[in-house]
C-alpha cells in the first residue's frame, strides 16, 4: 500500500501534537484563579502554539492541494470512504477556524499577539468588548466540536489498525516507504 508523503506525515503529527498541547493548556490556564505570572505565561504559550498551528495549516493545505493522498484500501465500503473524506475535510476547516477564532478573540479583547515574544502579528480589528464576549464563546464551542471530531477520527484510525488491520494507520506513520 502507498504511504502519505513524508511532508504530509510530518505536518499531520506536528499539528496534532500542537493542537493537543494548546487544547490542554487552554483548559488548564483558564482554570487558574486570579492573575498569576504562571497564568500569563501559559496564555502566551497557548497563543504561540495556536498561531503556529495556523501557519503550519497554511503549509499543509498548500501541500495537500498539490499532493493527492494515497487511495483508500479497495476493501473499504463506499460509505466509509465518504465518511472518511467528509471528516478529513471538516478537520481541515477546524484546523483553521479554531486558531482564527482565538486570534480574533484576543484582538477584540484588546491584546495583540506577539508570536514567541518576537514577532508582533497584525491587528485587524479594534478592541470591542461585546465582540470579545461572542468570540470567546465561539472559540470555546469550536474547540469542543473539534475535540468530538478528533475523538471520532482517532477511534476510526484505531478500528482500522486493530480490527480491520488494513494498513491505513501505517501509511500515516513515519517509516520506510513501500
Ligand atoms: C489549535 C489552536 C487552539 C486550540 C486547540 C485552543 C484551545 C483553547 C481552549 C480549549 C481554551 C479554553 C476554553 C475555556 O475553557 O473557556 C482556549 C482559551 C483561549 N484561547 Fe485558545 N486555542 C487555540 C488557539 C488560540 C489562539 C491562536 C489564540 C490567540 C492568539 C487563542 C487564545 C485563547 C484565549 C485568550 C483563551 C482564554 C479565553 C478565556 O479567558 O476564557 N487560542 N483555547
Ligand atoms: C488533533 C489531532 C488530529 C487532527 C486535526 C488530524 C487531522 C487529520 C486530517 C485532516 C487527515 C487527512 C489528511 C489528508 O488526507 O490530507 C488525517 C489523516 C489521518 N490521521 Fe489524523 N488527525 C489528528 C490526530 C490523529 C491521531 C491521534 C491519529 C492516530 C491514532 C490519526 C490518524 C490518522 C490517519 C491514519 C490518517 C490517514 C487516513 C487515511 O489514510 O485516509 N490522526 N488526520
Amino acid at each position: 500500500m502507498q504511504r502519505y508523503t513524508t511532508t504530509a506525515i510530518a505536518l499531520h503529527w506536528l499539528i496534532a501534537v500542537l493542537i493537543v498541547g494548546a487544547f490542554t493548556l487552554g483548559l488548564v490556564m483558564t482554570d487558574i484563579p486570579g492573575l498569576t505570572p504562571t497564568k500569563l505565561r501559559y496564555y502566551s504559550w497557548h497563543k504561540w502554539a495556536g498561531v503556529s498551528v495556523m501557519l503550519l495549516a497554511v503549509l499543509r493545505l498548500l501541500w495537500r492541494l498539490r499532493h493527492r493522498p494515497p487511495a483508500l484500501p479497495a476493501s473499504m465500503p463506499a460509505w466509509q470512504r465518504g465518511a472518511a473524506h467528509g471528516l478529513h475535510h471538516l478537520l481541515y476547516v477546524f484546523i483553521f477556524a479554531v486558531p482564527l477564532s482565538g486570534y480574533f478573540y484576543s484582538l477584540a479583547a484588546g491584546v495583540p499577539v506577539v508570536w514567541f515574544g518576537l514577532v508582533k502579528l497584525p491587528v485587524f480589528i479594534a478592541k470591542d468588548p461585546a465582540l470579545a464576549a461572542t468570540l470567546k464563546g465561539v472559540h470555546y464551542w469550536l474547540n469542543m466540536a473539534m475535540a468530538a471530531l478528533v475523538a471520532l477520527h482517532v477511534l476510526a484510525a484505531l478500528k482500522h489498525a486493530v480490527v480491520d488491520r488494513d494498513g491505513t494507520l501505517r501509511r500515516m506513520l513515519p517509516g520506510r516507504s513501500t
